[in-house]
């Protein structure tokens, strides 16, 4: 009997695991674990102030003097931000509201890279949010590149607990000497070490901010089967709550200094809070990966014929 009843609660784990990611209304079936809320700590800066226009300046809009911009994608552009700063670690946040209604195809995407100063070996730390189909929800994607290593996508992806585009949600990363994590309201759900034993993967050069969205038809959803649909045009995204804090990069010297613009008692280079995860976001970060990641690079052996160092 108890063997049966262990066949049946297997039986019933996989098919909650298998509707974890193929049903499409799975995010009010989730609350995550209680966190600190790193998010908390620092105050938001201008975006008027703090960010310029990457491209599509037509399509930006800064609002409420301008803490929090609409960025537009439509048939005759994307549009982008991108920080006046370069920083050389720190936290990083944004509150992001995406676009309603379908969204195959779309990008969303809040980023760190450096691509502009070092076309050959730069560095990328990425959230991207890729729109969706009919069937799917919106999907978070994360990526590291470090010193050109674009042959290598170190991609992992999740379904969200909550529906993205009815609310504003933080997606914040940290990055710094100890490693690098991608924290989605405050849960991290990925943690990507800075290890000597292979320092080459490490993102180690100033990079700027970018906040965009664009026309991923190619690649997206489902491997670019879905191209964006502009019948359901413009697409707008709001950014509100952007954080910025660490390391600002004077270019014309070549040095770093750590920010002290938003002065708050967290360290995000080198504060406990930082260099590791507690306790509690050590079991918050299990419970997203076991509940809403559906890939990771390093369990796809079909891809790559040796793995990479740190799998
Ligand atoms: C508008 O934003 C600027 C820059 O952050 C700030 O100095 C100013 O006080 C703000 N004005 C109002 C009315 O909030
Ligand atoms: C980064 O790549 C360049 C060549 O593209 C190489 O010379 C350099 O040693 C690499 N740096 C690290 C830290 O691996
Ligand atoms: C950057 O460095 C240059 C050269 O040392 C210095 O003149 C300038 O004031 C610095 N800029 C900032 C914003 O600290």
């Amino acid at each position: 009997m108890a063997f049966l009843q262990e066949i049946v609660v297997l039986g019933l784990l996989v098919l909650c695991m298998t509707a974890a990611v193929s049903s499409h209304s799975r995010h009010s079936r989730y609350t995550p674990p209680n966190v600190m809320r790193l998010t908390d700590a620092f105050s938001h800066v201008s975006i008027g102030q703090e960010y310029s226009t990457f491209f599509g300046g037509s399509n930006t809009k800064l609002l409420n003097n301008g803490s929090s911009a609409n960025l537009a994608l439509d048939k005759s552009s994307g549009s982008g931000l991108v920080s006046r700063n370069k920083y050389y670690y720190g936290f990083f946040s944004a509150a992001i509201k995406l676009p309603s209604g379908l969204s195959p195809g779309v990008v969303v995407a809040f980023y760190l890279s450096n691509a502009d100063n070092y076309p050959h070996n730069h560095d990328e730390i990425d959230i991207e949010l890729l729109g969706h189909d009919m069937r799917n929800d919106w999907v978070l994607q994360t990526n590291v590149y470090a010193n050109g290593s674009t042959g290598t996508g170190r991609e992992e992806k999740f379904y969200l607990w909550f529906d993205p585009t009815e609310q504003h949600h933080h997606y914040s990363i940290i990055w710094n000497s100890h490693h690098i994590v991608f924290l989605v309201d405050n849960v991290p759900v990925r943690e990507f070490a800075h290890s000597s034993s292979y320092p080459s993967v490490y993102p180690s050069k100033p990079m700027s901010l970018y906040a965009t969205i664009w026309d991923g038809s190619q690649w997206a959803t489902h491997g670019g089967k879905y191209p964006v649909n502009y019948k359901y045009a413009p697409f707008v995204v709001s950014f509100a709550e952007m954080e910025m804090t660490g390391c600002i990069f004077n270019q014309s010297a070549l040095v770093t200094s750590c920010s002290k613009a938003n002065p708050s008692s967290l360290d995000p280079v080198d504060g406990p809070e930082f260099a590791r995860l507690s306790k509690e976001q050590s079991v918050a970060m299990d419970w997203a990966r076991r509940k809403l990641m559906f890939y990771s690079y390093c369990n796809d052996k079909s891809r790559f014929k040796a793995m990479p160092p740190e799998c």
